[in-house]
């Protein structure tokens, strides 16, 4: 077992497990001082492309993101979301696994899914790549984006999935959007970590989106805290950059080359 990782699963009922999205180096070396976990998630996909939904996504791109991320990742585990259709069945998805370790040299990967995907899951786990599961929306295939575990039937399900998930070797796995006392469940039924998303404070730890939690996205999630007000910052500094520029402020001849 990864050190990291088996540091990560000891932290379950200890201390909260800290988890950020990250699409590129600069944003990502921030993050590894002060997370367990830098997931290069697919929300890149609306986040900074403006796709309509994750299925968009391709491997190259998640790939090139990836490799970017790595650069700023020394500390924390680095684990990479596999986009829509690229884990179809269990060839497709060790195949396309094992590139995206070779050409990004993440930790593992992120899958969405419960019980259909558990051969998947075996298959990664049984060649040594580890895996962190998601359930509760799945953006990539869920047609409507409300919170899971309304009715009792589907919180069973999502149970059932998560402990089908555990057996099937996952070391991690995400909670999107799924009801409190469900949430609470889960992560006393199962002896892995849950990371939850807008899954309340019974997770074992959390994960937000970077561009949300700093205000460089419009979002509006009900799920997510704006820490700072990134855009405003930037929007003041190329504000006085171009005034200073106008008025022939900038550059000084400091800035400048003299032989
Ligand atoms: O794609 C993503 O960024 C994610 C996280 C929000 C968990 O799956």
């Amino acid at each position: 077992m990864n050190k990291k990782i088996q540091k990560i699963l000891d932290k379950k009922g200890k201390t909260k497990i800290i988890c950020l999205t990250a699409y590129s180096k600069n944003i990502a070396s921030i993050l590894d001082k002060h997370c367990d976990l830098v997931l290069v998630g697919d929300s890149l996909g609306s986040v900074l492309y403006n796709y309509k939904s994750t299925k968009e996504v391709t491997l190259e791109t998640m790939i090139n993101h990836s490799k970017s991320v790595r650069l700023g990742v020394k500390r924390s585990i680095m684990m990479v979301d596999m986009p829509y259709n690229t884990y179809r069945n269990p060839r497709e998805a060790l195949k396309n696994a094992k590139l995206v370790l070779k050409e990004t040299k993440c930790d593992g990967v992120k899958l969405e899914g419960g019980k259909k995907i558990i051969p998947i899951v075996k298959i990664l786990v049984k060649n040594k790549i580890p895996v962190m599961g998601h359930v509760g929306i799945l953006p990539q295939t869920d047609k409507k984006f409300t919170f899971k575990g309304k009715k009792q039937k589907e919180s069973e399900r999502i149970l059932n999935d998560t402990k089908l998930l555990e057996k099937a070797g996952v070391f991690l796995i995400v909670l999107e959007c799924v009801e409190t006392n469900l949430s609470k469940k889960i992560t006393q039924q199962i002896k892995i970590p849950t990371i939850g998303i807008g899954s309340s404070a019974n997770c074992d730890g959390q994960v937000l989106v970077i561009d949300d939690l700093i205000g460089l996205s419009k979002s509006k999630f009900k799920f997510v805290k704006k820490y700072a007000n990134i855009s405003k910052i930037i929007d003041g500094a190329v504000k006085k950059y171009k005034s200073e520029v106008l008025k022939k402020i900038f550059p000084k001849a400091k800035h400048s080359f003299k032989s």
